[in-house]
């Protein structure tokens, strides 16, 4: 068995022998479905300076910044379909063994590929907030216009309507990040896949893992500042690498390669 392998087994049973099984998705895990993450080589915000077309207070002085940027990217976000590192969590979670993703990816991908236990950090594209009434608009009442780089307008007021992800100097969803805390101090291992870890609040959440002494394994194709924090990881292709994991889970937990069911944990 190659060393890459004996990994894809370590991570398998690492799964099999956990209680509560949390995951964190960042860009990378969609990049395989077509849409670029944010600071990898061609990514987005090698694009865009994320301070001129991406900040809460950008938004609200020019909003067409932040418009023309997403004409660039509803296509892709529209065309986009989960890849097989979507679908590895969702079987993961009908397997028992992922009680929860949580994103920072607003493609609704994984929802997609059927995992439904999803938390979303930094919102979603799915829908719209007018900012002067509040007015909630679906992302087909809002694309006519923002396909063409316009800005949408709320279909009440005529207000700008705001997409409903999160913007550069915008609080998250409070509950939302409170329950994602809970999860990662609950759970005894923790899946971090295609995360950079630059951005806070969602780059403590698997220190908060790790602090409540879970097991932690990282699915990257770099390095992360939070590397050290790893028990184990999974350097390669989030599709790539998921796929074989669950597939090595299930090997494991029906090829009878489990001893009678009382698993020896890593610390006997
Ligand atoms: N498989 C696994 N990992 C990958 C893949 C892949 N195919 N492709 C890229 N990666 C990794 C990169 O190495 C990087 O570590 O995914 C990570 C993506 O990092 P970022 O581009 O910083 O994206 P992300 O971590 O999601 O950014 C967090 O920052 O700009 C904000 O709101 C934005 O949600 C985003 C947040």
């Amino acid at each position: 068995m190659g060393k890459k392998d004996d990994i894809i087994e370590r991570a398998a049973r690492m799964i099999d022998a956990a209680r509560k099984v949390v995951t964190l998705t960042g860009a990378g895990i969609s990049v395989e479905s077509g849409i670029p993450d944010f600071r990898s080589p061609g990514g987005l915000w090698t694009r865009y300076d994320p301070v001129v077309y991406a900040t809460f207070e950008s938004f609200i002085s020019d909003p067409s910044k932040f418009w023309e940027m997403a004409a660039d990217l509803h296509p892709l976000l529209e065309n986009a379909e989960p890849n097989p590192a979507h679908l590895a969590l969702a079987e993961l979670e009908r397997l028992g063994k992922c009680d929860a993703v949580i994103t920072q990816n607003i493609d609704h991908l994984h929802q997609r590929a059927g995992s439904t236990v999803v938390l979303e950090l930094h919102g979603t594209y799915r829908t719209g907030t007018c900012l002067a009434c509040r007015k909630q608009h679906t992302y087909e009442q809002i694309k006519v216009s923002a396909f063409q780089g316009e800005i949408p307008r709320c279909l009440s007021c005529g207000g700008v309507v705001k997409p409903d992800v999160v913007l550069f100097g915008e609080p998250l969803n409070a509950s939302v990040l409170q329950r994602s805390n809970e999860l990662a101090s609950e759970c005894d291992l923790m899946l971090v896949i295609g995360c950079g870890l630059e951005v806070y609040p969602a780059a403590s959440i698997p220190t908060y893992a790790k602090r409540a002494g879970a097991n932690i394994i990282f699915v990257n194709i770099a390095s992360t500042p939070y590397d050290p924090i790893a028990d184990l990881i999974l350097l390669g292709k989030a599709g790539e690498v998921l796929p074989k994991v669950v597939e090595e889970y299930k090997k494991i937990t029906t090829g009878g390669r489990r001893h009678f069911g009382i698993w020896k944990s890593k610390d006997n």
